[in-house]
């Protein structure tokens, strides 16, 4: 990846980030004795939290807040202190920020408002411009602070009562976070960190990863994100990351509204949702649709244990919400037991002779808790089954209140050993079971798609965590030549390339373009056509004329000499016709390509995550249908092949109806190369392959049209 593009120049690995979840002391720059001020509030949950090192409230005004003398400056502090809190009106902070590099204070948490969000630019750059070169660093502006259970800080002025645990937090939307501190308590989810990053000026999710990923109390991280910066580099951590901790992420603007409130809040620019949904797959992440859904799966795995397996067994005591529930693991990939033999072994004891043992194995209506809790100890002690969903609809016949205990007492037995799920259904008996063993951490869920929902996004984390990385392949790109390439272009004042000029780029590239030559005259072209083979095609060559079909400079399927000789006068009339004044350089004559799957094959620099490609069918699949795929680049052939695979129609590519199997690994061959293409090359914007004409197995593809766009800092034109 381009090391260019990381948003610090200092080092911003763990270590360095480290002091900011444990300071040794923490000044509060705006502190005020006035309960109601936001600077009083953060003195206040600092305190109540329990942190044992120094606290400096700082005020010119003087006082003490709960026991903890105001300093009048920084400077004035006696001890060491590795935060502070910034938090006194926008057009004071750089001033403080000074102060805080003239005490050697690493880490600054700035509240304050009122910087990039709102179009104050300058004076946000003018502060990360002075922290860079003082090798400080700066979380915000713009947020409500950072948690960290490491050292007992609550330096935030939300509600407090924060609990400890396993959840690490990330968010970008300040409401939205001083709300999850309060849903978290009331759902008693225990935090290990909750940090607010807002307009990300220096430190990003991705500085936060680094840390969080080693940090050994957090077991699942969660992201809110508005907006993506630094895309690729945030997209390279997080590969690291998922392969050591469970990672979710939430993203507004998934609608076109969304995604204009989203720019408009941070500043930042909203990516296309598609390429996001893509990319965080690639990366391993969750996305969840809702916050709720995001908290299910958080609260789930920083609890339950990893499976040893893929295969869940359902318990029932109901038909329909065992079919119910089928479905439901069919939507969220959860594999469900199967070997009948073993089936029938485990449960024929435990239920009348009319349930079945099948998996969902129904233990009918007259079931009571005592044969629930036999069915589950069967089945949790059965090495092949490796995971359990109870599911329960209230019968007349059932003692909810023993149920209740009996969820409990299974739980806390096998808690440690196998994921376990429940999800009841019925009346405010039922509703209030839920509440109260919610409360006490037992996943249990009033929906049965909500609860294999949470298994689902285990068992998507669970085969990341398993997986192993793919080895690292450097497809070759001489940027030497391509860049020489496109200087030729950006001399002649242009943004693009020439047909001519992007076939030699593909070339060097060593994409299976069709064969081709310039021809300048009739006698030529007739020339080249008997050298390259019949039947050819012929295209005007003018940079004067972009739309070569609409000028008439297009000829298809020639078969000899004579309909060469025709088609180029007819070329030549119709193109002089069209633009007078073009200046034509000849004709391109081409191998004449057959007919295959056409395909289309992109890469570009998105605004968000810098080098992505893109595959789909070509045609209608692409126009209508948007059937394609997105992967962040660079990508190596086993994530290329997966985004192959990815798209709707890909079981044409596989043969349906008699076809054979089309030439998958010469189209992965060519997403890596310009995967890398566009990595190595930042200048080139766009690059475009439509169609790639695919062939059966083994017969290769063909770049018929290649099509380069590029940055020209003169402003060159755009095709
Ligand atoms: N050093 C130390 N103290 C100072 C300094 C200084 N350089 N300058 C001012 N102060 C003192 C003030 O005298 C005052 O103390 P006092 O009450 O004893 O008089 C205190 O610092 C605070 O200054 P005020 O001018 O009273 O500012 P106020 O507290 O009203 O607002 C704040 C400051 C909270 C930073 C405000 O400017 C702001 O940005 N608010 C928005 C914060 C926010 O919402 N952030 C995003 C969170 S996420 C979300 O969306 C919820």
């Amino acid at each position: 990846m381009n090391s260019g593009c990381c948003s610090s120049d200092v080092d911003s690995g763990a270590a360095e980030i480290e002091r900011l979840f444990r300071p040794r002391g923490v000044a509060v720059i705006g502190a005020s004795t006035n309960p109601d001020k936001i600077g009083h509030r953060i003195v206040e949950n600092i305190v109540s939290a329990g942190y044992r090192g120094g606290i400096y409230p700082v005020n010119p005004r003087g006082g003490e807040i709960l026991g903890h003398p105001v300093v009048p400056s920084v400077a004035s502090i006696d001890g060491e202190v590795d935060m502070a809190v910034i938090s006194i009106p926008a057009s004071a902070v750089f001033d403080a920020v000074v102060a805080c590099g003239k005490k050697g204070i690493p880490h600054l948490v700035v509240v304050t408002s009122g910087f990039s969000e709102v179009g104050n630019n300058e004076e946000e750059r003018r502060i990360v411009e002075y922290t860079r070169a003082h090798g400080m660093r700066v979380l915000g502006p713009n947020i409500f602070g950072v948690y960290s259970a490491a050292s007992s800080l609550d330096a935030t002025f939300g509600p407090g009562g924060i609990l400890p645990g396993h959840v690490a937090i990330i968010t970008q939307s300040g409401a939205l976070g001083i709300a999850m501190i309060g849903k978290t308590a009331s759902e008693s989810l225990g935090l290990s960190a909750l940090i607010s990053v807002g307009n990300k000026s220096d430190v990003d999710e991705a500085d936060l990863l680094e840390y969080l990923a080693e940090d050994e109390a957090t077991r699942v991280i969660l992201l809110y994100m508005e907006g993506v910066k630094n895309g690729d580099r945030l997209v390279e951590t997080l590969k690291r990351v998922t392969r050591r901790k469970h990672v979710v992420v939430i993203k507004s603007g998934r609608s076109k509204r969304g995604a204009m409130a989203a720019a408009s809040h941070t500043g930042s620019l909203a990516g296309a949702d598609e390429v996001f949904d893509y990319v965080m797959r690639q990366c391993g992440v969750l996305r969840a649709e809702s916050v709720q859904e995001a908290f299910n799966w958080v609260r789930f795995l920083s609890d339950a244990p990893l499976p040893s397996g893929a295969e869940v067994v359902i318990v029932t005591n109901g038909g329909g919400i065992g079919v119910l529930a089928t479905d439901a693991c069919e939507k969220y990939g959860v594999d469900l037991y199967d070997d009948q033999t073993v089936l029938k072994g485990a449960f024929s004891g435990v239920m009348p002779d009319f349930g079945s043992s099948k998996n969902p194995v129904d233990l009918t209506g007259q079931a009571t808790a005592a044969d629930y809790e036999k069915a589950l100890d069967a089945a949790l002690n059965e090495d092949g089954m490796d995971a359990a969903l109870a599911l329960y609809c209230e019968t007349a016949v059932f003692d909810t209140g023993r149920f209740a205990e009996l969820l409990r007492d299974v739980y806390a037995r096998y808690r440690e050993r196998k994921p376990i799920v429940f999800s009841l259904f019925g009346g405010e008996r039922i509703v209030e079971t839920i509440e109260t063993l919610r409360r006490e951490g037992i996943p249990v869920f009033g929906d049965v798609y909500e609860a294999v929902s949470v298994l689902g996004a285990l068992y998507r984390s669970w085969r990341r965590l398993r997986e192993a990385d793919e080895a690292t392949t450097e497809a070759e790109v001489d940027v030497e030549t391509i860049g020489a390439v496109l200087d030729r272009a950006r001399a002649d004042g242009r943004g693009f390339l020439l047909a001519q000029e992007a076939r030699e780029v593909a070339e060097v590239l060593g994409l299976p373009v069709p064969r081709s030559r310039v021809a300048r005259s009739l006698d030529e072209a007739v020339r080249v056509a008997g050298e390259i083979g019949y039947p050819v095609v012929m295209k005007v060559v003018s940079r004067d004329i972009v739309h070569k079909s609409d000028a008439g400079g297009v000829a298809l399927d020639l078969d000899d000499d004579a309909e060469v000789i025709d088609a180029y006068q007819a070329i030549m009339r119709s193109c002089r016709g069209y633009k007078p004044d073009a200046v034509i350089e000849g004709v391109e004559v081409a191998e004449m390509v057959r007919s295959g799957v056409e395909t289309i094959v992109g890469a570009r620099q998105d605004p968000s995550f810098g080098p992505t490609v893109m595959f789909g069918l070509g045609g209608i699949y692409v126009e209508v249908m948007k059937d394609v795929s997105f992967r962040a680049a660079p990508i190596g052939p086993a994530e290329a092949n997966e985004m192959v695979a990815d798209i709707r129609s890909y079981p044409l590519l596989l043969g349906v109806r008699g076809e054979s199997r089309k030439d998958i690994d010469r189209i992965v061959d060519v997403l890596v190369v310009l995967g890398h293409l566009v990595d190595r090359c930042r200048d080139i914007t766009d690059i475009e392959i439509n169609p790639l004409v695919v062939y059966d197995y083994g017969e290769g593809v063909r770049a018929v049209d290649v099509r380069i766009l590029f940055r020209n800092p003169k402003g060159g034109d755009v095709a």
